[in-house]
């Protein structure tokens, strides 16, 4: 099995694994209890993990919140804005090809009152900066624009998009689950309020995350949606899931040391690819997302009249995803497709690679040849 499915979820890197074992049983105290020297063992590791998240994206420890992953960081930072608001900005901006994380909020938002405004993106899905001067106002409470896209790999322009938001006094917030550890990531550059990162996007362990905060919680009117026991500045209460955070820390850190290598590496890796398939024309390729401003991993592809579906159950040996996101049981043609103007057919033709650290470039030409076998076998029939 040849596993290119590195935007669902990346493994575990085993150097993040050896870090985070000893937490669990030998290591086990609860970092909070630093009244004893295992409890303030934990504490020590938890605060080297916040310094090693804060060091990846140019943030300061005291900014970093600890969570169980970017969907939880994305609700605290929309809905604890929400929460601490005085109700006087009743808009929120997003764009439609945001994570259901941001999107289903936004719908439970717009039943508290809110107006929900998405704004348009192009056929690249880059999002348009003039309307977004337009729409983002005085109303407007929080801009949630995502860094990158988990199916087209579009990076957005975060620092312009901040700049507008801050013009008029709203909160700029990006959730950044697909491109802390991908691409270069620098907070202050960008100069935004709020981020969200997931460390199993990163080579790190499930179930564990972080919310950038400018200047720290305490520093922000952003109330918790949980209370407890005040963990985490007050703002995500609950016993701290120490080896996760060891390993989201580790995770960071080696993402810090190799994040330049890796982005080459796998640019040129996803490049002699796209290249070896665009060779042969009669494939009838298609590629999505923008080529200029593109995740160095991403390779969005759509072949016209192949059900992607069954291209990928051809595929046993692969694993790679279609762009379709189920619900309910029911396979809808993915929104972010639709979005960029592909029409319902040609979002059912579409795949999405996603190279990772552990892939090889041998692997890669097997990869090319299985699918252009399958696509030839699929149009013969
Ligand atoms: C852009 C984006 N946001 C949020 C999430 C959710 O992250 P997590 O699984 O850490 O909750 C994902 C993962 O699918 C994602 O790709």
């Amino acid at each position: 099995m040849i596993y290119l499915d590195n935007h669902a979820t990346t493994a575990c890197d085993p150097k993040v694994v050896e870090v985070m074992l000893p937490y669990y049983s030998e290591h086990f105290g609860n970092p909070s209890s630093t009244i004893h020297s295992e409890g303030r063992k934990v504490a020590d590791a938890i605060d080297m993990a916040r310094k090693q998240v804060a060091l990846l994206i140019g943030a300061k420890p005291k900014e970093i919140v600890f969570t169980s992953g970017a969907t939880e960081s994305n609700n605290i930072a929309i809905q604890g804005l929400v929460r601490s608001s005085d109700g006087t900005r009743r808009k929120i901006v997003a764009t439609p090809i945001e994570h259901k994380a941001i999107l289903n909020q936004c719908k439970a938002m717009e039943k508290l009152g809110y107006k929900i405004v998405l704004l348009p993106v192009d056929r690249a899905g880059e999002v348009d900066l003039c309307e977004a001067e337009k729409i983002i106002d005085k109303e407007t409470l929080v801009v949630s624009i995502q860094a990158a896209s988990n199916e087209i790999g579009t990076i957005q322009p975060i620092r312009k998009l901040a700049v507008i938001a801050h013009a008029v006094g709203a909160y700029f917030h990006t959730d950044a689950a697909q491109a802390v550890g991908k691409i270069l990531v620098d907070v202050h550059e960008w100069d935004i309020d709020l981020l969200s990162i997931s460390a199993h996007k990163l080579y790190g362990p499930k179930g564990v995350g972080a919310l950038f905060v400018r200047d720290g919680a305490y520093s922000m009117p952003i109330s918790p949606l949980v209370y407890g026991g005040e963990q985490e500045y007050n703002l995500r209460s609950g016993t701290l899931n120490s080896p996760g955070i060891v390993g989201i820390g580790k995770a960071c850190e080696l993402c810090t040391q190799e994040l330049e290598n890796e982005m080459k590496r796998l640019s040129s890796m996803r490049d002699y690819f796209e290249n070896q398939l665009f060779e042969h024309e009669q494939l009838e390729i298609q590629r999505n997302g923008s080529i200029a401003n593109r995740l160095p991993h991403n390779s969005s592809l759509t072949f016209k009249g192949i059900d992607a579906e069954a291209l990928i159950v051809n595929m046993p040996e692969l694993a790679i995803s279609t762009s379709s996101a189920c619900t309910s049981g029911a396979l809808e043609p993915s929104i972010v497709l639709q979005a960029i103007g592909l029409s319902r057919d040609d979002a059912y033709s579409t795949i999405r690679i996603g190279f990772g650290r552990f892939n090889t470039d041998d692997e890669i030409k097997i990869v090319a040849d299985i699918l252009v076998r399958s696509i030839q076998k699929l149009r013969s029939v």
